[in-house]
């Protein structure tokens, strides 16, 4: 056992514990980081003075040259908050519409906040850690689909020690909180509410079985003894981000997956294998399901992680579909899947692989997109490419190709997708989070939440990564937003031009870099961007997953939250604060866009219900008082 307490540690925390990067060592390494840091430094002294922006490089080089206009947000900004609570701008209101363990079908239980719940009843309510959503509007019924990404064995298992679970059908209650639930909602006189016992609730967890499809369905590395062909597969894990097709399907998007296997003997000879390593697979699983799961034993189940770390697409409108886990979108921490379509109708999705020193990519499909037509495989036959970003603000996306990767083939890239974009030295990134499409100018934002090993530390699989263009600060506690403008405005071109949209930062603690970008002041101080949606309007929310002490170097940052940006202008202003001790995740808008849907992900304390009771993760319902439009 460890001799610290890894049972609340965040996810990337837990994983480096278990699964250490290279140090970093070489002079020459050590001196290349320090020029290219010095030519930051110059680019952010420039950076101060208006009309050297367009010069100085990195910043925002389309919009701060820009007139200043009116302001394009409605509503007064809020102050950052410490407290247990949400809190919403005046002439706004906040309701709970779906909490951890609300009835989804009649026959489940009621939430008892002694037991969290009985293992009968935990696939027939709504799931633990809301992240990702989105929303569907299906013959006149509305519905979300969204992700339970984790769990938090100490209030979903809170008669046990510890939360520690110690049977199989512990490990079964929690296999079955996660996942994804797909439910009908409505707004009646007392707000928006799950519509229980709608025909199209329902609820995916780490034992729905579903199909794999793409270049990697049955290879080799994907057969198991109970799947010998290595085209199906139980459960989807660690559902993180989330995207929607043009055609109406759900994507989710699996992330820490390796986080689930381990060897249930520990005695048993455990040879991680490069790729095991590279993906950060060990011996100890974070909720043991290797001890009362056998699949989850790597020394017996050898490739079943390697059927995990896929976006899986879910058709919301028909509860019976199989969900299919789509290989050619890649293997990684897969955050989400930010679509958009080429100018000539293909099919693009932007996704980021969150951890220290991996990668963005793009997906581009081989045909195109008809309204009514064939959309099977669509997100099979296609493209990946990985992200290179140069210093003169061009870049490029790498197609991921058995040449230019030296893989074998197409399945190999889909398994081992990390390793291609290694071989093809793609630009480490600081922890991509969520990409978003702007919907009205040709642009995707990706957030880039933090990196603390930026110019110390090796990616998992031994790349170098001293600080580059978009990922210009060592040691980066606060985080950025890249964002790039296709070649002709083309999402399906493979060139483009990056700027940084902004850069957090503390300028009441700190001068130059880790004092922020200019669009960063005492007013809207945040750490950590993570979720990130564009509204019909084009604003662009933005969500919070970072340091919530309000001290020291996040000093006046307060609680997670959620803020809005204006491309345009750059202008960042705080809208939403969440609990202390949650992160504010997943975020759409009802059909009429009156009310916006909110993720509040394991709060501290018993958020929503009081004193006495257990935290609950919750989706809630943003209104306007006067029933205004609000994206
Ligand atoms: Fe699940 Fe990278 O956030
Ligand atoms: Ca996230
Ligand atoms: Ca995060």
């Amino acid at each position: 056992m460890k001799d610290i307490d890894t049972r609340h540690l965040s996810w990337d925390e837990w994983d480096e514990l278990n699964n250490p990067r290279p140090e970093e060592s070489g002079f020459d390494r050590v001196v290349e980081a320090a020029i290219s840091r010095r030519g930051f430094l110059g680019g952010v002294v420039a950076f101060g003075s208006g009309a050297a922006v367009m010069g100085a490089g990195t910043l925002l080089s389309g919009t701060a040259a820009r007139a200043q206009g009116a302001s394009r947000f409605d509503f007064t900004p809020i102050e950052i908050q410490t407290d247990f609570t949400v809190h919403v701008p005046e002439g706004y209101s906040w309701k709970p519409m779906a909490k951890w363990g609300d009835k989804l079908f009649s026959d489940a239980a009621e939430f008892d906040h002694e037991t969290g719940g009985d293992l009968a009843s935990s696939d027939r309510i709504f799931g633990e850690n809301t992240d990702g959503m989105e929303h569907f509007s299906v013959e006149g019924a509305e519905l979300i689909a969204v992700n339970h990404e984790y769990v938090n064995p100490d209030e979903n298992l809170p008669q046990n020690e510890d939360g520690i679970p110690a049977t199989a059908e512990d490990v079964r209650k929690l296999q079955n909180l996660q996942g994804v639930t797909v439910m009908e909602v409505a707004e009646g006189p007392d707000g928006w509410a799950i519509v229980v016992d709608s025909p199209y609730n329902r609820r995916i967890t780490h034992t729905t079985p579903m199909r794999i499809s793409g270049p990697a369905a049955g290879h080799d590395l994907l057969k198991t003894e109970a799947d010998p062909e290595g085209v199906e597969v139980l459960g989807t894990l660690n559902n993180c981000g989330a995207g929607k097709t043009p055609w109406g399907t759900y994507l989710t998007c699996e992330e820490n997956f390796n986080g689930y296997f381990g060897a249930a003997d520990p005695e048993v000879e455990f040879s991680a294998s490069e790729a095991y390593a590279r993906y950060g697979i060990g011996s100890e699983g974070r909720y043991a399901y290797e001890k009362f799961d056998p699949r989850f034993d790597v020394a017996t189940n050898p490739n079943e992680p390697n059927r995990f770390g896929y976006v899986v697409e879910i058709d919301p409108a028909n509860p019976d579909s199989m969900p299919v886990k789509r290989t050619a979108l890649g293997r990684f921490k897969h955050e989400n899947a930010a679509t958009a379509l080429a100018e000539d109708g293909r099919v693009v999705v932007y996704l980021g692989d969150d951890e220290r020193g991996e990668y963005l990519y793009k997906f581009v499909s081989r045909d195109a997109y008809e309204e009514g037509g064939e959309t099977s495989t669509l997100l099979d036959e296609g493209q990946l490419y990985v992200a290179r970003f140069e210093e003169d603000m061009t870049g490029e996306w790498v197609a991921l190709t058995p040449e230019a990767t030296g893989m074998a083939d197409a399945a190999e890239i889909a398994i081992h997708t990390r390793m291609a974009a290694s071989a093809v030295d793609a630009t480490t990134m600081d922890r991509p989070e969520w990409v978003a499409v702007n919907p009205v100018a040709a642009e995707a934002y990706c957030a880039l939440t933090n990196n603390r090993n930026r110019g110390l530390r090796a990616n998992a699989g031994g790349d170098e990564t001293p600080v580059n263009g978009p990922n210009p600060r060592e040691a980066n506690n606060y985080g950025q937003i890249v964002r790039w403008f296709p070649t002709n405005g083309d999402h399906g071109e493979a060139g483009f031009t990056w700027d940084l949209y902004v850069m957090a930062g503390n300028p009441t603690v700190a001068e130059g870099p880790y004092a922020g970008s200019e669009n960063v002041n005492a007013g809207n101080l945040f750490n950590s961007p993570d979720g990130m949606m564009f509204d019909s309007t084009g604003l662009l929310w933005i969500q919070t997953d970072g340091d919530d002490s309000n001290e020291g170097e996040f000093a006046g940052m307060g609680n997670n939250q959620m803020l809005a940006g204006d491309p345009e202008t750059g202008e960042i202003v705080r809208f939403l604060t969440g609990p202390n001790g949650s992160e504010v995740t997943g975020l759409t808008w009802s059909a009429d866009k009156r009310t916006m849907f909110v993720g509040i992900q394991h709060p501290a304390a018993p958020f929503p219900d009081g004193e006495g009771m257990l935290p609950r993760s919750t989706v809630i319902a943003v209104k306007r008082d006067d029933n205004g439009v609000i994206g």
